[in-house]
């Protein structure tokens, strides 16, 4: 079991954090054009956006899917403005009752985004009410109880739906089909993380040079939300200890007084992957025992910490569970055990 470890604060976690509220207002890019990376996203979209406007149709419908922190929200944002038309944000664990979405919907003007983050957090019963929604734009209501219950229909305006999810291979069939456009976020590169630091650097007003911008980029994990909170705290270091420009130096001396190592891996990492090697042989184990032995639950190991550790090529999953692979050892100063290591070939 790993002891006293503060997973809510973690610097290196790509999901929303209270703090993060500053960086993701101010930073957040407006436009297309402004928005680093996702080129097969922003092709995509540009051209739809560019199509339902020469119509003057609303946009289809679109789900924005892929691990937390790489910009689903940004990305809603930037559809409406791009639309032109109003924002309006949610999410599936905040839409209760019926009523709720019933009051949401029609309150929308015609043409709105209306944003559901985590949409497979949506109950059955509100989904039902989003299926004639979003193909007839129309509700039906039941109105009163027993035999006297009638179903009435209304319309509403004509809307997008962008709904976002970290699992989509939790949306129900129906939900999914219902959407005209899938996109796919995928992690981004460290020269890609880096622009990102470059330009969020030129608005907090911190001298940054490109080689401190590419350290700090490299500790990111691929997130665009942990790169800019990483450059504020760089910032305070810089400032206090030396003489306030963050370079590749300054950004390798304050991350390591944060214990994030050259790729971005905290003490979770280390001792997540430490106790699959020490406790199971380098695995495999399943998802559930190791939640147990790492003291987290199993959808935020699954969801939060494993994507990075999978993309750069540290740990498997495989049907029998999860593994540490020899990069991983190799990192971590380890030789691997070749008689687990079997598992993986
Ligand atoms: N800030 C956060 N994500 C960004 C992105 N993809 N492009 C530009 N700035 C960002």
């Amino acid at each position: 079991m790993i002891e006293e470890m503060d997973f809510e604060n973690r610097i290196v976690s790509p999901e929303y954090s209270y703090n993060d509220n500053d960086n993701e207002i101010t930073l957040r890019p407006k436009t297309l054009n402004e928005y680093i990376g996702q080129d097969k996203v922003k092709s995509s979209l540009a051209t739809y956006i560019k199509a339902a406007r020469l119509r003057n149709e609303s946009l289809d419908h679109c789900l924005l899917y892929g691990p937390p922190g790489l910009g689903k929200t940004t990305l809603a944002s930037i559809i409406a403005k791009e639309m032109g038309v109003n924002l309006r944000v949610t999410s599936g664990p905040a839409i209760e009752k019926q009523g709720d979405l019933v009051a949401i919907l029609t309150s929308l003007n015609e043409g709105d985004v209306l944003f559901i983050d985590e949409i497979h957090r949506l109950s059955r019963n509100i989904e039902e009410i989003l299926y004639p929604a979003m193909e007839d734009f129309s509700l039906d209501i039941i109105i009163g109880k027993g035999p006297s219950a009638r179903s009435i229909r209304l319309d509403v305006p004509h809307f997008t739906l962008v709904g976002a999810t970290t699992r989509s291979g939790q949306l129900t069939a129906p939900l999914r089909d219902r959407f005209g456009v899938l996109l796919r976020l995928e992690m981004y590169t460290p020269e890609q993380l880096a622009e990102i630091v470059m330009r969020s650097s030129t608005i907090l007003n911190i001298e940054t040079d490109m080689d401190g911008a590419l350290e700090i980029a490299s500790r990111s994990r691929g997130t665009p939300r942990i790169a800019n909170r990483l450059l504020r705290r760089v910032r305070d270091i810089a400032q206090v200890d030396f003489n306030g420009k963050i370079t590749e130096n300054v950004a390798q001396a304050a991350l390591s007084r944060f214990d994030i190592d050259e790729l971005g891996l905290d003490d979770f990492d280390r001792k997540m992957l430490n106790v699959i090697i020490t406790n199971y042989g380098g695995g495999p184990v399943g998802l559930e025992t190791l939640a147990a032995a790492v003291g987290d639950e199993a959808i935020t190991i699954e969801d939060v910490y494993e994507p990075y550790l999978m993309q750069i090529g540290f740990l498997a999953r495989t049907p029998r569970g999860r593994c540490v692979t020899p990069l991983a050892y190799e990192h971590l100063g380890l030789k691997p055990n070749s008689s687990s290591q079997q598992s993986l070939l």
